[in-house]
């Protein structure tokens, strides 16, 4: 395939690719540019979908860390959600963000222990990264996951541009603050979602960080992030729980010593800083041997690190896992 360079945030939006169809369209790309160059010659099949709707996904680089399981559907991903500022129900974010998120203007504050901090428009922000397509699965802490084709740029692409100093131990993201956007950040009250400190924070070390699979989302389908899956930009880290890919990120802060993150604040007992996908260890109030991968009938067992454990185990070498959750 040719893999040509494009503004990251230039994900188009079109008409909604089915799933079934998601992996045939990135097959057919691929093959008609080996045709264009004389490769193989199948000229019916070349002609027999409309170009147009092919464009969205020509820009997208594969990537080695993909996986090729069954993608869960369009509408399951961007219709059962967990982004709380708009509400606790699974339904929430999907019927509430869209409209109310604006993904432009976007400004990103690189802020702390680094040599080029300040305020990027997300467009500058972006610009001259490659941007590039990861089918990761995702596994949230409450023990359901889904597998999702991102579209996005490496985090360790970013974190080179900002130039970390040697102090900078880890990197601590803000999710936007914006109770007229966010109606759970205006809540008050004893209710659960006036209890927690907004902004929505999350924090990774810096060699977590720097981890080619490490990612921040743009897009997901071949299309711009829909506002309920956290647009403009998401941290995704498919070896850690759910929780700690934030959401319509604002600020990336490098600092000395760990962050103060949001469901590790709220309940310690319950969400480790680290949160790796581990089922041999329980959470407090269920097993995470298990998993429903939405979609599918019967629960499969879960990975250790979610089935990245070739990439990542050596982060965590000599620490009790069951210590450091
Ligand atoms: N980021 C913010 N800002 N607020 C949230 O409530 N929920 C997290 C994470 N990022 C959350 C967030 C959780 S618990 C999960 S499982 C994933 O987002 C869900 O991402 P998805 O809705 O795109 O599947």
């Amino acid at each position: 395939m040719l893999i040509k360079k494009r503004r990251p945030s230039d994900v188009l939006p079109s008409e909604i690719t089915p799933e079934s169809i998601y992996r045939d369209r990135r097959r057919f790309l691929k093959t008609s540019a080996l045709a264009a160059a004389g490769t193989i010659l199948a000229p019916e099949f070349v002609t027999a979908k409309p170009m147009e709707a092919l464009e969205s996904l020509e820009g997208l680089a594969d990537s080695p860390f993909s996986t090729d399981e069954t993608l869960t559907g369009y509408e399951e991903v961007t219709t059962y959600n967990n982004f709380y500022e708009f509400g606790t129900g699974k339904e929430d974010p999907a019927s509430l963000a869209p409209g109310r998120l604006e993904h432009r203007p976007w400004t990103i504050t690189v802020s702390g222990e680094a040599e080029n901090t300040g305020e990027f428009a997300i467009d500058d922000f972006l610009s001259g990264l490659t941007l590039e397509e990861r089918i990761y699965r995702l596994r949230c802490v409450e023990a359901w996951s889904m597998v999702i084709p991102w579209a996005g740029v490496s985090l360790a692409s970013v974190i080179q541009r900002a130039a970390p100093t040697s102090k900078a131990k880890y990197v601590r993201f803000d999710t936007l603050y914006d109770p007229n956007v966010m109606p759970a950040q205006a809540a008050r009250g004893f209710s659960f979602l006036a209890s927690i400190d907004w902004p929505y924070r999350e924090g990774l070390r810096i060699d977590e960080a720097v981890h080619p699979l490490s990612f921040l989302a743009t897009g997901l389908y071949g299309k711009e992030m829909p506002s309920q899956n956290g647009a403009p930009i998401r941290l995704v880290v498919p070896w850690k729980y759910g929780f700690k890919s934030i959401k319509s990120v604002v600020r990336i802060h490098f600092q000395e010593i760990e962050p103060e993150c949001t469901w590790n604040l709220m309940q310690p007992q319950e969400y480790g800083f680290y949160a790796n996908v581990n089922p041999n260890v329980d959470h407090p109030r269920w097993s995470q041997a298990r998993e429903r991968r939405i979609g599918e009938f019967f629960k499969r067992d879960t990975l250790m690190f979610n089935g990245y454990e070739e990439e990542v185990a050596h982060l965590y070498a000599g620490m009790d896992l069951a210590k450091y959750y």
